[in-house]
């Protein structure tokens, strides 16, 4: 099945791609317009996407796909009220680097309070003729008091998921596949699908 990606973030289209082999992944072009997220819940924010990528390449797409995959996802922290929630892309938009956004996430923890959180991630498909459909996958786990790990992407060095001592910047993509709020909501799409 070849889909549209409405993303540009390659992290996350390297770990689709790699979550979902059955599938082929024609990526957002760079001519393209920035793809709108103004919805309050990960579920609105990725139908909202699906559908707005969907309709542009309806009218500007260069090949035939069968649909559109978009992917809305973030870090939820129970002690910051769930937050930066579906704002995880935009938080602290004065620092460039995730390494910087991390410890200033950390550093906006209460000293006292508990660590747990989780990761969220709600695909939404929208085939080019039909309704789109949603499906969505958590993992639950805690921050790490300072980031650690080199792998993945974004938030990854300060999540330590439920069962592990090691960070998703320090255990192996297969493994956080196997875990992550991602490959979750990955395999519910091709159950779905099947
Ligand atoms: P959005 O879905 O475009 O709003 O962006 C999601 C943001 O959440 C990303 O830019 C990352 O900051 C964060 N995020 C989502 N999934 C992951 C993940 O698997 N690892 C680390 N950070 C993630």
């Amino acid at each position: 099945m070849k889909l549209l990606l409405a993303s540009r973030n390659a992290h996350k289209a390297q770990e689709l791609a790699e979550l979902l082999p059955g599938f082929s992944f024609v990526l957002w072009p760079p001519e393209a317009p920035e793809i709108p997220e103004s919805g309050a819940f990960f579920q609105d924010n990725a139908l909202q996407k699906a559908t707005f990528a969907r309709d542009w390449w309806a009218a500007h797409g260069t090949e035939a796909v069968e649909g559109v995959l978009a992917d809305d996802s973030g870090l939820c922290v129970d002690a910051l009220w769930g937050g930066p929630g579906v704002l995880s892309a935009r938080f602290a938009p004065d620092l460039a680097d995730y390494a910087d956004k991390n410890r200033r996430l950390l550093s906006l923890m209460p000293p006292e309070a508990p660590r747990t959180a989780r990761f969220v991630c709600v695909l939404a498909l929208a085939p080019s003729q039909g309704q789109p459909l949603t499906v969505g996958g958590a993992v639950e786990g805690s921050l790490a008091f300072e980031p650690r790990g080199t792998q993945g992407f974004g938030y990854d060095p300060i999540f330590v998921p439920e069962g592990f001592t090691q960070t998703f910047g320090e255990l192996a993509s297969r493994v956080k596949h196997t875990l992550s709020h991602r490959g979750r909501a990955a395999r519910a799409l091709a159950e779905r699908l099947r």
